[in-house]
């Protein structure tokens, strides 16, 4: 893994929609995974001003989101379709057919997890696959445990993991949905690259446990050990737990 430690969240920011930019420039019909959440906020403004200021032509792009919420409409306030209809597609020239997600109304959660699979195929896989890391170091929604799903799949979220979702319901934990469509780690892996971004201070232990740690199901982002080209992205105090630096 190629780890950078920059100053701050905005540093961050910078650099990975640098990186974002590159990969387009290189190849416009690029393939890109996408994570919803705290993390990516900023780096989708970035995206969205490049994009404003001729840098970055999506038209040809395609993306597939990591997960949604199991019971929730595409068009529902608190749903991930939602978060990257505000903080990204609905302001740069995607087109439309190429935008990938899960969907979470399917009465068949694993009829759906297997399209979503053959659709990543049929794009020629992912390139690119940008993703966060929970603080209990789940990267998607695989949640630690004694096993984990390869593939696309219906996952349970932890209670934190609800918690940290709260603000998408007005603050209401009971509203979060308890379920989620989410790739599975293997989809993950799969991908050609991969950046994992984490700032701040409360990701820097499951930073440290995935990236020194023993690679086990237990800290899910610890199986990004397992890839060959695999950059980290964080700011000073979400490298602050590192040993090695
Ligand atoms: C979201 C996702 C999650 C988040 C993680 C970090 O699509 O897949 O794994 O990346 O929970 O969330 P934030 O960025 O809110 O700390």
């Amino acid at each position: 893994m190629r780890v950078r430690v920059l100053t701050d969240e905005k540093a961050v920011a910078r650099a990975v929609a640098r990186r974002v930019e590159a990969a387009i420039r290189e190849r416009p019909a690029t393939v890109l995974g996408l994570p919803t959440g705290r993390t990516p906020v900023r780096l989708y403004r970035l995206l969205r001003e490049a994009h404003l200021a001729g840098r970055i032509d999506f038209s040809r792009v395609s993306t597939f989101n990591l997960d949604e919420f199991y019971g929730l409409p595409a068009d529902h306030p608190g749903s991930y379709r939602t978060f990257m209809e505000t903080h990204l597609f609905a302001h740069v020239n995607l087109s439309r057919r190429r935008i990938h997600f899960l969907d979470g109304t399917a009465k068949d959660a694993d009829a759906e997890c297997r399209r979503y699979e053959r659709a990543i195929v049929k794009a020629g896989g992912i390139d690119l696959m940008l993703l966060g890391i929970g603080a209990n170091g789940h990267i998607g929604f695989n949640e630690p445990a004694a096993s984990l799903s390869a593939d696309t799949h219906l996952a349970r979220l932890e209670p934190g993991t609800r918690r940290s979702n709260a603000t998408l319901f007005g603050g209401r934990v009971q509203a979060v949905p308890r379920e989620a469509l989410s790739m599975g780690v293997g989809t993950i892996l799969r991908s050609r690259a991969i950046a994992l971004i984490a700032t701040g201070e409360g990701k820097a232990d499951a930073i440290a446990q995935a990236l020194e740690g023993p690679v086990t199901t237990r800290m899910p982002a610890s199986l990004l050990q397992l890839h060959p080209d695999v950059e980290v992205y964080l700011d000073r105090a979400a490298a602050s737990r590192l040993t090695a630096r």
